[in-house]
């Protein structure tokens, strides 16, 4: 997306620029074809929607290297530690004038001299915030090929978290410039493809690389190029169905983001859903219950403790199905597990009224409603699949 490739300006002699230049052109030929686009990077997550709230990965930073246990967000695109767990050296700061330092301050350039630290400040839907500045070190990076490339990348370093934040940091992959993905693909290594299979019991697996897309059996659906300066994996438009039928929820535009736990409808579309669910709930030995925590609508069962989703399958809870409109019969199943969380004995709704995050998009399909499934995010075709998938199993290459 963004080239880093600097023209040497002609100021010396001629020739030996010329000759330097073509010699690069040459290099940067053969070692792309032999590198371009071969192999793949496989990362283990571990976490769950029910445990931690967040589905986590390990990075290595440095050399010798450093290991991050971080967030996997596919909405936010700057990868960073905390800093009191990484400390830079002063050679590996980031100016002010790096391309990559204008990508991730964008309008809000808070810089006095281009030789200065590249400060940002990342808010994110929750209301939590990052503060930090741009840092450049190696990541020794494992090829499926089986080699280690020891890649010089640029993230963050954070000495200012307000809120919640799990885990080390955050591994952004989001499609912008800086994004982890887009870094690694413009170093020749991978294509500009990534997916994810989180797994309902725990852990699974990422993905960059496109060694381990299915040649079928996937559902696709366009990217919309839209809001955020096309840095979000945003698709649609979709309509709303519960229990198969059609709703008056029509028309929404959805982000795929890892890095949400719950799924998000804007406030009149979650209001309908609600209803509907509620409505379904009449006349069964379902009935509300208190918030827990976060979650604001919950229910318990009139006689006994609630102790699997598995039971609330269609006898209470019916599936939810985004149909994808502009793709014929391109639909993501929403069985009850990928709209409901179990907890102390109740059922909490896992999707929430998105008008409460004030983000530009307020609709949202965060991990819960993708767990189970393979997900993926294809730059080079422009486009999201998914396809379903047992997360637990590794994946063969
Ligand atoms: C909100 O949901 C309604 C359907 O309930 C839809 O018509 C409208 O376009 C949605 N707005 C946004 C911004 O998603």
């Amino acid at each position: 997306m963004e080239s880093k490739t600097l023209i040497p300006k002609p100021t010396m002699v001629m020739m030996v620029v010329l000759q330097v230049a073509l010699y690069t052109a040459v290099q940067s030929h053969l070692s792309q074809a032999i590198l371009q686009d071969t192999s793949s990077i496989v990362f283990p997550l571990s976490g769950s929607i029910h445990t931690h709230w967040a589905y986590m990965t390990t990075i290595n930073i440095g050399k010798p290297h450093k290991p991050f246990k971080v967030h996997v967000d596919t909405a936010s695109e700057l990868t960073w530690p905390k800093e009191h767990l990484y400390k830079p050296k002063t050679d590996s700061i980031v100016k002010c004038e790096d391309p990559l330092c204008v990508a991730i301050q964008g309008k809000e350039r808070n810089c006095e001299n281009p030789d200065d630290r590249c400060e940002y400040v990342i808010p994110f839907s929750d209301g939590s915030k990052t503060h930090g500045y741009l840092v450049r070190d190696i990541f020794p990076i494992r090829l499926t090929t089986g080699s280690i490339i020891d890649s010089p990348l640029v993230f963050g370093c954070g000495y200012k978290q307000i809120g919640a934040f799990r885990g080390a940091g955050m591994l952004g992959l989001s499609r912008g410039p800086v994004g982890f993905l887009s870094q690694i693909h413009s170093q020749g290594l991978i294509k500009q493809v990534m997916g994810h299979c989180l797994s309902s019991q725990e852990g699974g697996f990422l993905f960059l690389g496109d060694d381990l897309v299915p040649h079928t059996g996937v559902s696709w659906t366009p990217i919309t190029n839209n809001y955020h300066e096309d840095r979000d994996y945003l698709s649609g438009p979709v309509d709303l169905l519960f229990d198969g039928k059609a709703t008056q929820v029509t028309g929404l535009k959805v982000d795929f983001d890892s890095g949400s736990a719950l799924s998000w409808l804007n406030q009149s579309a979650y209001q309908h859903t609600l209803d509907l669910i509620n409505q379904a709930l009449k006349k069964t030995k379902l009935k509300p219950a208190e918030p827990e925590g976060e979650l604001s609508v919950c229910w318990s069962h009139k006689k006994k403790p609630i102790i699997s989703l598995d039971k609330m399958n269609n006898k209470y809870f019916k599936k939810l199905t985004l149909s994808f409109k502009n793709i014929p019969n391109v639909k993501l199943e929403l069985p009850p597990q990928a709209y409901l969380i179990l907890i102390k004995g109740k059922v909490c709704l896992g999707i929430d009224d998105g008008d409460k995050l004030g983000l530009q998009n307020p609709n949202l399909i965060g991990a819960i409603s993708m767990q189970d499934k393979l997900v993926m995010y294809d730059n080079v075709n422009h486009r999201i699949g998914w396809a379903s998938r047992d997360c637990k199993i590794p994946p063969m290459l």
